[in-house]
């Protein structure tokens, strides 16, 4: 897989859902380690949900939250994924669906929020889209409504993945950490900056965010295969 430079516009093509495709794949297998490290992480506090961040855009946070919502779902956890990205959605053209209603409309309108929720081909796993996108996406994300929100979303799942806009471009992701038990940054390892990654930290360690690790995206070259390369580490400024 050829990780392509991305231009600005909106990129209306899928992402790739490789677990589901190729589940015996490197990079599936990939996606399940991370699944069980999330689990390990939180031996004390069990993680529930997780944000996938990142610090610029085109890092691949779309791909893996959509990858791991599906690994989740794989295993027979009942999961949701919410596409916490309310400027540049994708996930309604990863998993083919309507983006007519979804997150935004969830927060704003008093609707159960079963009602702003799609089911996808997999079994267990459920998808919240963004919905249309806002005027004030920040707003919406900092609104009592939107945590209300995701206190009843978490009674009826067992795992809520949530996708979201890089961290060093707007501050929706430091207001989504405060939704999530754990973050994971994503890190183009090719095309991403490591003072970056480091700035992205800050941020979210500001935002009070428990920072569970990092993929590190689009190793290829050094795996030698022709497959993408995930896993997950601590972050440190060594
Ligand atoms: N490991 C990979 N190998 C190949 N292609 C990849 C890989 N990861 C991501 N891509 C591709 O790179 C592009 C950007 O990925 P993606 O949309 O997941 O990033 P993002 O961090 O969500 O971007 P944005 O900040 O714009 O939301 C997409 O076209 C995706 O299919
Ligand atoms: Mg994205």
């Amino acid at each position: 897989m050829n990780k392509k430079k991305m231009n600005k516009g909106e990129d209306t093509t899928p992402r790739n859902m490789v677990v589901a495709k190729h589940p015996h794949a490197t990079a599936s297998e990939q996606f399940r380690i991370l699944r069980t490290n999330i689990t390990y992480s939180g031996v004390d506090h069990p993680i529930r949900s997780v944000l996938f961040t990142s610090a610029i855009s085109g890092a691949g946070k779309s791909t893996v939250a959509a990858n791991m919502a599906i690994a989740y779902a794989q295993a027979g956890i009942k999961t949701l994924l919410v596409d916490g990205d309310l400027r540049r959605p994708t996930t309604h053209y990863t998993f083919e669906v309507s983006n007519r209603k979804g997150l935004s409309k969830a927060i704003i309108n008093d609707v159960p929020p079963e009602e702003m929720v799609t089911k996808t081909e997999f079994d267990k796993l459920d998808l919240m889209t963004a919905g249309p996108i806002p005027p004030n996406p920040s707003e919406l994300l900092a609104s009592k409504s939107m945590e209300a929100l995701m206190k009843a979303l978490a009674i009826q799942y067992e795992m809520i993945i949530i996708d979201s806009p890089p961290l060093l471009a707007v501050t929706d992701s430091q207001l989504l950490c405060k939704q999530a038990d754990g973050v994971v940054i994503i890190t183009d390892v090719e095309n991403n900056d490591r003072n970056e990654l480091l700035d992205a930290k800050d941020l979210l360690e500001k935002a009070g965010a428990n920072i569970i690790g990092v993929v590190l995206n689009n190793r290829e070259e050094r795996r030698g295969a022709n497959e993408a390369y995930y896993y997950a580490e601590p972050v440190t400024e060594s």
